[in-house]
């Protein structure tokens, strides 16, 4: 599929009424665990579409193409609205952050297994474990205060397992940032790997950041609080691979594919009817947007816009279950930490002047909120809720003590030798 090829829906046929943009919502249990992962990036993309056109005209002096820009900004803005608000009411505000992060994993798995630069791919290795972790820490108070078993939302298709504790996930922002690949090498693969990403963990720092108050647990705000934290250093890791030298006009032109690549591959993918109607919609807009962004661009760079995004669609989010590979990557690299100049080090590795410990120590000195949820279910439910096979969920103890640091872990840590008696227990179960 060249998508420069195709017809997409005129700009002018693309204004709805407010009773197109608000449809039916699909239903919190009956759903596919996916359909719903679809929904959470593609609203994630959609924001990220709004903004950076509001970051781009901002910058512009071209008022004709201006005028063009704040239209198409509108027509984003509505897609947000349809596609997020196809959330069902009923689905609470963890039942949604479960989805988020099942989303963080199956899809940043999936962009690591399709990523041809080796520094891309490692980074995405290192962004999975961490999500992973929120998967699991989020998981505690899913079951302790809604009485969830997670399995009712991720459907048995992302395991519930410690990751790399969420506790060193804080680091000096600056050794978060990566290396950014070159405009003019990188592939359309790449380039849309990383937006599609960037896009997703931007979102869910969002949704983070406006609602975790919404729980009158304190332990669960600071849980939120601690998360969303992460997810600001995501966005920072993952934003920083993209070439800053890229123009406007460029980066207009690769936000446009990269949101017509997702709705082409969730068109492609979903096994709901009704879902696949509205991906195939919002697909014809993105062409037209994608054609529009194009003819800017050939304007005022003077290239053709194949030599950025190549002729043929990319498949960016295809969603199945990842547990194999997450496993591989989680036995591997559960040790792994970030370093300065963009390296990646073992936890054995780092000396005392590594600047995430001054992070770490002045974030988590009265205890990390991630800690505590794996010991509030300790207390409240006799051990922690974990969702694997028998052979992963007796690791918790070897992989918490890879990933553990020698100089700095928080006061509350919940030690391997913890985690072996919770295993020694479930084994006498
Ligand atoms: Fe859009
Ligand atoms: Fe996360
Ligand atoms: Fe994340
Ligand atoms: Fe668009």
């Amino acid at each position: 599929m060249n998508f420069l090829k195709e017809k997409g829906i005129p700009l002018e046929k693309q204004l709805k009424t407010w009773h197109d943009i608000v449809k039916r919502p699909y239903e919190r249990e009956l759903a596919d665990n996916y359909t719903r992962t679809r929904q959470i990036l593609m609203n994630g993309i959609e924001t990220e579409a709004w903004c950076f056109k509001h970051c781009m005209v901002r910058k512009s002096p071209d008022w004709e193409m201006n005028k063009v820009l704040v239209n198409i900004r509108r027509i984003e803005d509505m897609q947000q609205t349809t596609v997020n608000w196809l959330s069902p009411f009923k689905q609470t505000v963890l039942d949604t952050t479960l989805g988020y992060e099942q989303v963080a994993v199956d899809l940043t798995a999936w962009l690591a297994q399709n990523e041809e630069d080796e520094y891309v791919k490692e980074t995405f290795n290192f962004g999975l474990l961490e999500d992973f972790d929120h998967l699991y820490r989020y998981s505690q108070f899913a079951k302790m205060i809604e009485d969830t078993n997670p399995d009712i939302i991720l459907h048995g298709a992302t395991d519930v397992v410690v990751g790399r504790p969420t506790q060193y996930h804080h680091n000096c922002n600056g050794l978060r940032m990566r290396k950014h690949y070159d405009k003019n090498t990188a592939s359309p693969q790449t380039k849309v790997n990383i937006l599609t990403l960037i896009s997703g963990e931007q979102q869910t720092h969002n949704y983070y950041a406006e609602h975790g108050f919404m729980y009158g647990n304190n332990d669960l705000k600071r849980l939120y609080a601690e998360i969303c934290d992460v997810e600001e250093e995501h966005v920072t890791m993952y934003e920083t691979l993209v070439d800053p030298s890229e123009t406007m006009y460029e980066k207009w032109l690769v936000h446009e594919f990269t949101e017509a690549c997702n709705y082409y591959n969730c068109y492609k993918d979903e096994v709901d009817d009704r879902m696949k109607l509205i991906w195939e919609e919002m697909l014809g807009m993105e062409i037209e947007h994608l054609k529009i962004a194009s003819k800017y661009f050939k304007q005022y760079e003077k290239k053709d816009p194949e030599e950025v995004i190549g002729e043929k669609a990319v498949l960016p989010c295809h969603f199945e279950s990842q547990k194999e590979y997450v496993t591989d990557i989680l036995l591997n690299e559960v040790n792994k930490r970030v370093v300065a100049e963009g390296k990646f080090d073992v936890v054995d590795k780092l000396d005392e002047s590594w600047r995430s410990y001054v992070i770490q120590e002045a974030v988590s000195s009265s205890g990390a909120p991630s800690e505590t949820a794996v010991q509030l279910s300790i207390d409240t439910l006799g051990r922690d809720v974990a969702l694997a096979d028998s052979d992963l969920l007796n690791k918790e103890d070897s992989l918490v003590k890879k990933a553990m640091q020698k100089l700095y872990n928080a006061p509350n840590t919940v030690t391997p030798e913890a985690y072996k008696e919770i295993i020694k227990k479930q084994l006498d179960m």
